[in-house]
């Protein structure tokens, strides 16, 4: 199936519910009012106390000072079967793995923002965290709807450069989800668990949360 196909099919689900779209999209423009939001976040790596858990952590705190009420995934430490392209689900149904995906699928369709927080694995999101989003394949046409998007990001080498392939997969997917960018903190020269902690990305993530 070439690629222009493939979007149609999966869209197909989110035109059956127009109607839901666009009542959707009116309720994320009133969201621009100040109204709380319900947001998702996935983090993904298997350090506790490790860097891009900590930006996590300050976000939430900063998204739960300005009121919006946040669900929590941690990858790392949960059980999320890598999808197998059974294509059982159809893009919009049942998966076939009963794990602990269902917590994300039960959060993800409603909120208004998701939030994607991973240490960089050589070049790349966490096997964790992909896991996860490869199985948002099962759900594609009841998310594929106005949402915001932000991605939270650290790793040990010094070069913006490094980020570039992330930053490209994360623009790529929320623009083929129909999402928003509503912001990025990405933390370079932090390797070692909590670094990240004495600089100033910790205090970004706060702000990114309070004012989303
Ligand atoms: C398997 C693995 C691969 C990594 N690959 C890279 C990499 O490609 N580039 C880089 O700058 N840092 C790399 N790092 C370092 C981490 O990105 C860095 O320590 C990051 O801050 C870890 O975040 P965390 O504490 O949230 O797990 C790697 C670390 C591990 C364990």
């Amino acid at each position: 199936m070439d690629r222009r196909k493939f979007i149609k099919k999966h869209n197909a689900g989110g035109d059956k519910c127009r109607n839901t779209r666009v009542a959707a999209e009116v309720e994320t423009n009133t969201l621009k009012g100040g109204k709380k939001m319900k947001i998702l976040v996935i983090t993904g790596s298997p350090r506790k106390n490790g860097n891009s858990n900590t930006l996590a952590d300050n976000f939430i705190k900063g998204a739960e000072a300005a009121g919006h009420i946040v669900a929590r995934f941690d990858s790392a430490f949960k059980t999320v079967h890598p999808c197998i392209a059974c294509d059982k689900c159809g893009t919009s149904g049942e998966c076939v793995f009963k794990d602990d995906f269902e917590f994300v699928k039960n959060n993800i369709i409603d909120a208004d923002a998701v939030v994607f927080a991973t240490p960089m694995y050589y070049f790349g999101i966490s096997a964790q965290i992909k896991s996860v989003i490869d199985r948002f394949y099962s759900v594609n046409g009841q998310i594929s709807r106005p949402k915001k998007a932000v991605l939270l990001l650290t790793y040990a080498d010094i070069s913006p450069k490094e980020a570039e392939p992330i930053v490209s997969h994360y623009e790529s997917m929320i623009r083929y989800l129909n999402w928003t960018d509503a912001g990025k903190v990405i933390a370079p020269g932090v390797w070692t668990a909590g670094s990240v902690k004495e600089t100033k990305f910790p205090q970004q993530a706060y702000e990114l949360g309070k004012n989303l």
